[in-house]
């Protein structure tokens, strides 16, 4: 049996379910030391609509990992795909006296993160970015350093107060517990992108099957995260529709036989299928297959684009996009988007320097979000208490994590 020292994280999506267990080495890197996943349910765009059908497959899922793997997780990290989520930076200024103190720095991250919040929302995430100190220098640590004016400022991320609840309720049907509770696509980027890709402005963008989830970062830390409430779903939809297929059936001639940029197609083929309404065996075109897969993804880059223009975020994403989540596993998936965007695109492929286990969970798309999970760290707002709460506590939580971080 592994020792009781290890975290665990669920990423709960629309279309699986993916479980997570990892032991901290002496080196503080994760060692995956358990993993399982199913088919979701009760889940639709990402968003909970059923407690208890969710609650029953988590609960299987739970009892055949602790067969497999002797392991008895109560505790969990979990993923949230809010499209409501609000971002906002907040901004916090003080005066000091000669040198930065920890009570000036305090001070500064209280007042940066003070935002009220409507009572249908709640912060989620409090993300520490840069300070800049007597209004020029920027700097990640100003503590003991010489300053008249100390300014702050912090990435605040709110979701609907139902969905968090959803989630909390959930688990407690299955005898679980909420460690965390972390954006996906936030969760994703801890696995996937490199500081130097964040440095330079990029964009990692979860093609799930109900959402496409997206958060952009630049150099000084993250810039806006977003929920899109489109994703692999609509690709199999429009197929279903087309072809007159059931919804399982579009989705394996997707998956089996989707080209995402029907330019891409090396030669026209004919493939078996059959109809919902005839149950006849069916052939139809690959072209003609890509031609309704390419029109699909490109409604959901429309909307995309459309977001990131609408915030003022496409100026930004300089060193391009970061593809990830099931929906990007679709053949030409990069040179669809590259075509679309004009810009760097590339796979999101998980980085081993904090994280070791058995290559095929490594490699395999689905544990992406479990992963990011594990490695989240970076909020100033910690665990569920504050979560659960609301505004309560926050300051205590802050000091704490301002005495281990400084
Ligand atoms: N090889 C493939 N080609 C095309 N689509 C694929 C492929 N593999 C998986 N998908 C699609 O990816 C989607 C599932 O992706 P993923 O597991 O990331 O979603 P999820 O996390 O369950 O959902 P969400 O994040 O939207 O709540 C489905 O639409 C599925 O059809
Ligand atoms: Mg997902």
């Amino acid at each position: 049996m592994a020792g009781d020292n290890y975290i665990a994280s669920i990423d709960i999506g629309t279309d699986k379910i993916a479980l997570l267990a990892a032991e901290k080495d002496f080196d503080n890197r994760l060692r995956i030391i358990g993993h399982n996943i199913c088919a979701s349910d009760g889940v639709r765009k990402g968003v909970i609509f059923s407690i208890d059908s969710l609650s029953r497959v988590i609960t299987k899922l739970i009892k055949e990992t602790n067969k497999s793997f002797d392991l008895t997780p109560g505790l969990f990290r979990v993923n949230i795909s809010d499209a409501h989520v609000t971002c906002t930076d907040g901004k916090g200024k003080v005066s000091v006296n000669e040198v930065v103190t920890r009570d000036d720095l305090d001070a500064v991250l209280a007042s940066a993160m003070a935002m009220s919040t409507p009572s249908n929302k709640e912060k989620l995430h409090i993300i520490k970015k840069k300070f800049t100190i007597n209004e020029s220098v920027v700097v990640d640590n100003p503590l003991e350093m010489e300053a008249e004016v100390l300014e702050s400022k912090v990435h605040i991320v709110t979701v609907s107060s139902a969905s968090v609840r959803n989630i909390e309720n959930c688990l407690k049907q299955s005898d679980l517990q909420v460690d965390k509770i972390v954006l996906t696509s936030i969760a994703k980027s801890h696995a996937i992108l490199t500081q130097e890709e964040k440095d330079n402005g990029v964009c990692i963008v979860d093609i799930g099957a109900g959402v496409t989830s997206f958060s952009v970062f630049d150099e000084e830390g993250i810039v806006r995260s977003g929920v899109i409430s489109m994703g692999g779903d609509e690709v199999t939809q429009e197929i279903a529709f087309a072809f007159d297929t059931s919804f399982e059936e579009a989705k394996r001639l997707k998956e089996f036989y989707g080209v995402a940029k029907s330019s891409a197609l090396k030669e026209e083929k004919l493939i078996d299928f059959t109809q919902a309404t005839n149950k006849e065996e069916h052939q139809l075109s690959s072209l003609q297959l890509s031609e309704v897969i390419e029109e699909a993804y490109r409604e959901i880059l429309l909307a995309l684009k459309n977001e990131l223009k609408h915030r003022k975020l496409d100026t930004i994403i300089k060193s391009g996009f970061v593809l990830c989540g099931g929906g990007a596993q679709v053949i030409s998936c990069e040179e669809l988007v590259r075509d679309f965007f004009t810009r760097r695109v590339k796979m999101g492929t998980i980085h081993r320097s904090r994280i070791s286990g058995l290559d095929n969970i490594l490699t395999d798309y689905r544990y992406t979000g479990s992963i990011g999970l594990l490695l989240h760290e970076d909020d100033l707002k910690k665990d569920v208490d504050v979560i659960s709460n609301g505004n309560n506590g926050v300051m205590g939580k802050l000091k704490k994590w301002t005495v281990r971080n400084f």
